[in-house]
């Protein structure tokens, strides 16, 4: 394990110091450096935790993930064959991450925590995404092609959640702790559970304005009024089979309908 370690962290610095050389031969290091610090600045700005300089850069295993995966895909998109792979491959042994060399993340990217996140190759993540320990932006297995979630920017994912498929999701959106997305998350919106649903919609809770508190259903009441109107309808077919009985059956029937209308004027609120 120890000289596993000590390997990959040679085969890094000499990526790292050749990809360094290559970065300021081609004026591309100043792009490179901004993007860095936009890392850096995420965590300080998302993490109360994070008190000093040296401990961002030290402590955190989302951004050297990200750090790595960044050097993996640009030497991806360089079409180095195997050694982006590699490169994955040694993020995940040092971090706990696994992001796929091809997959394209914005800038101002913080995984927090780290371990067991997975993000797929055909994954598209845009600016500010946050995303916290076990997190899976994965393939659902039945797709081929763009198979993996497209992230707008400002998204945050919950520890453990797994988003799956080609699916969307809009900016702003939260998605809870936890939760399996199997379906596009509009923007502003927070959605949690499994299968995933919003709670939120435009930053206001879902259902909360439209509900109609004075009309709930009632299926108690409903039940009721249904056998009441069963027992009127037979009470009438007894008066047809039974005249002689048709005067006293409809005196309990008029005192049976004032007592029904105390326990549902009751019901509603009025004796209380
Ligand atoms: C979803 C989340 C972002 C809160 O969003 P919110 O819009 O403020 O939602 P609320 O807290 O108002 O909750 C809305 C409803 O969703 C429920 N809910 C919230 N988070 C949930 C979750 N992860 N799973 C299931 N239900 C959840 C609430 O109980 C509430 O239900 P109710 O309306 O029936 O009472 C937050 O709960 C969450 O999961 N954050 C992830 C944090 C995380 O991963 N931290 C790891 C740190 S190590």
């Amino acid at each position: 394990m120890g000289i596993a370690r000590k390997a990959g962290t040679l085969f890094l610095a000499a990526i790292g110091g050749g990809g360094y050389l290559w970065l300021n031969r081609s004026g591309e290091l100043n792009r490179t450096l901004k993007v860095i610090k936009r890392d850096v600045a995420a965590i300080r700005d998302r993490d109360p935790a994070a008190t000093s300089m040296l401990e961002t850069l030290t402590c955190y295993s989302g951004l050297h993930a990200i750090l790595l995966h960044r050097m993996a895909h640009f030497l991806y998109e360089q079409k180095l064959p195997v050694v982006p792979r590699m490169i994955s491959q040694l993020n995940r042994f040092l971090t706990e991450i696994e992001i796929h060399p091809a997959a394209s993340i914005g800038e101002g990217f913080f995984i927090d925590h780290g371990s067991g996140v997975v993000i797929g190759e055909t994954t598209e993540v845009g600016d500010n995404v946050t995303l916290y320990q076990g997190v899976t932006l994965g393939g659902t297995g039945k797709e081929t092609g763009k198979r993996h979630p497209t992230l707008h920017d400002n998204v945050t994912v919950g520890a453990g959640a797994k988003v799956l498929g080609s699916v969307t999701v809009g900016e702003n959106a939260k998605i809870g702790a936890g939760s399996i997305v199997i379906h596009d998350v509009p923007p502003n919106s927070t959605v949690v559970g499994n299968p995933g649903r919003p709670v939120r919609e435009r930053g206001r809770k879902v259902g909360a304005s439209d509900l109609d508190w004075t009309h709930l259903p009632d299926p108690v009441a409903d039940a009721m009024q249904s056998l009441v109107r069963r027992v009127v309808e037979l009470e009438n077919e007894f008066k047809t089979a039974f005249p002689e009985k048709a005067a006293e059956i409809e005196r309990a029937q008029e005192e049976g309908e004032r007592e029904l209308d105390r326990v549902f004027d009751y019901y509603h609120g009025l004796g209380i």
